[in-house]
């Protein structure tokens, strides 16, 4: 193992709070939900059991209509905002009421397939898998589109895709409230507070509901389909197929959705600006933006080759890639969390698309840029594409989690 690998395995242990591992100290003191799926694969690489454990552990969290959250408060810390008494979650451990990407149907997949003595868990995990994935297509399902109602639910916070919508957002009745956030990582690297009085409103509106679905449904000024949550939704129902397979379990819901999200990843396609990218149900319009979402396409098995025009241009424009916006918008903020730094958890997806559609170069070049990028600048939350230097959080889960998945 080398220095970086011994470095990785100490960031996985010091962030291991028993069963469940935080994104980092401070900033983010919770279980976050993808953030637990890639600490996962990270201790993969030397603790299988340890793996498994903390995806059980977030399945604990799963709320009786099949969401699972995007935090589970399992211990209060101050040092967080908003925390458990804001969101009011309504399910068996103190929660947020939104959820997050769906990648864990794909590494569970990806665990049972290198450990697979470890069938039990597999099949324990599979149906809770199954209701949150029905969950999605229930409640968040335009034509195929997944649609969130909270930027945070996709992980891209302040991606621009959401300016649009946000500019129709008053925030009306949002308490003064004090941001934790900026007292452990520079406002420079952070949302600003015009984006943060929304997603208190937003908060806001979910809990006064209880979180019903249904209400939100024709409420909310928010229903945003987002590539991140159809691709990766899309890519893991694919993988809950092949497990289903493997378990002889009926296959014809999960084809079903298969068919209807493919079918919906169409209302992701901008044929104008020649990318995929955030269609705002509300506003019935494209937000424009060619995003690192944008080229998860690969991996969700759609649209060819669609993406390579794009990818090879933004590829070429910053010295690490992929960029979180297309450093040619006019949004574009290198060092501003996701309008603009490199994100070495997309990159994996990325490369992992990139691959199994052929594109073994492009996915080992990406790969490679990567890791130099981590191996310099070590193990942050995410870098600046310009010069690679380090910005919000620092030894951070899911940089280490990837480093360590890449090199088993
Ligand atoms: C935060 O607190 O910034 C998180 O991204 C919310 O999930």
């Amino acid at each position: 193992a080398t220095t970086c690998d011994r470095e990785a395995r100490a960031i996985l242990a010091k962030n291991d709070r028993g069963g469940y591992t935080v994104p980092t100290a401070n900033l983010y003191p919770y279980q976050w939900n993808w953030d637990s799926v890639f600490a996962a694969i990270g201790f993969a690489e030397h603790d299988m059991d340890r793996a498994w454990t903390e995806i059980e552990t977030l399945f604990r969290g799963q709320w009786s209509n099949g969401m699972v959250p995007h935090i589970l408060f399992h211990q209060v810390d101050p040092g967080y905002f908003p925390g458990p008494d804001v969101w009011r979650g309504v399910g068996p451990i103190p929660s947020s009421g939104i959820s997050q990407p769906p990648i864990a149907g794909t590494f569970v997949r990806w665990l049972l397939d290198r450990n697979p003595g470890a069938q039990p868990r597999a099949r324990a995990l599979f149906k809770p898998l199954m209701d949150w994935h029905r969950w999605f297509m229930t409640w968040r399902n335009e034509g195929g589109a997944i649609v969130v109602t909270h930027p945070w639910e996709t992980g891209r916070d302040n991606c621009p895709d959401w300016d649009g919508p946000f500019a129709a957002i008053e925030p009306e009745g949002v308490e003064q409230y004090y941001r934790r956030d900026t007292t452990h990582v520079v406002e420079e690297e952070r949302p600003r507070r015009y984006d943060y009085d929304r997603y208190l409103y937003l908060v806001k509106l979910g809990a006064e509901c209880g979180w019903d679905e249904a209400q939100l449904k024709d409420t909310t000024p928010f229903r945003v389909a987002d590539p991140t949550m159809t691709f990766t939704l899309l890519r893991s129902t694919r993988d809950l197929k092949a497990m289903a397979e493997r378990f002889k379990e009926p296959v014809d819901e999960i084809d079903r959705w298969i068919a209807e999200m493919e079918d919906g990843s169409e209302r992701l396609w901008n044929a104008e600006a020649g990318t995929y990218d955030c269609y705002d149900i509300r506003a019935g319009k494209h937000t424009g933006v060619v995003s690192n979402a944008s080229f998860l396409s690969w991996y969700a098995g759609v649209g060819g080759d669609r993406m390579l025009e794009q990818f090879d241009r933004i590829a070429g424009l910053t010295k690490y890639y992929v960029p979180s916006t297309d450093p040619a918008h006019p949004a574009y903020e290198p060092k501003r969390y996701w309008r603009g730094p490199v994100w070495a958890m997309m990159n994996m997806l990325v490369a992992t698309g990139l691959g199994e559609a052929g594109h073994v170069d492009r996915a080992k070049a990406l790969t490679d840029n990567t890791r130099a990028l981590i191996s310099k600048n070590g193990f942050a939350e995410y870098f600046d594409p310009t010069n690679g230097a380090p910005a919000g959080g620092r030894d951070f889960t899911w940089t280490a989690a990837v480093w360590l998945a890449w090199a088993s």
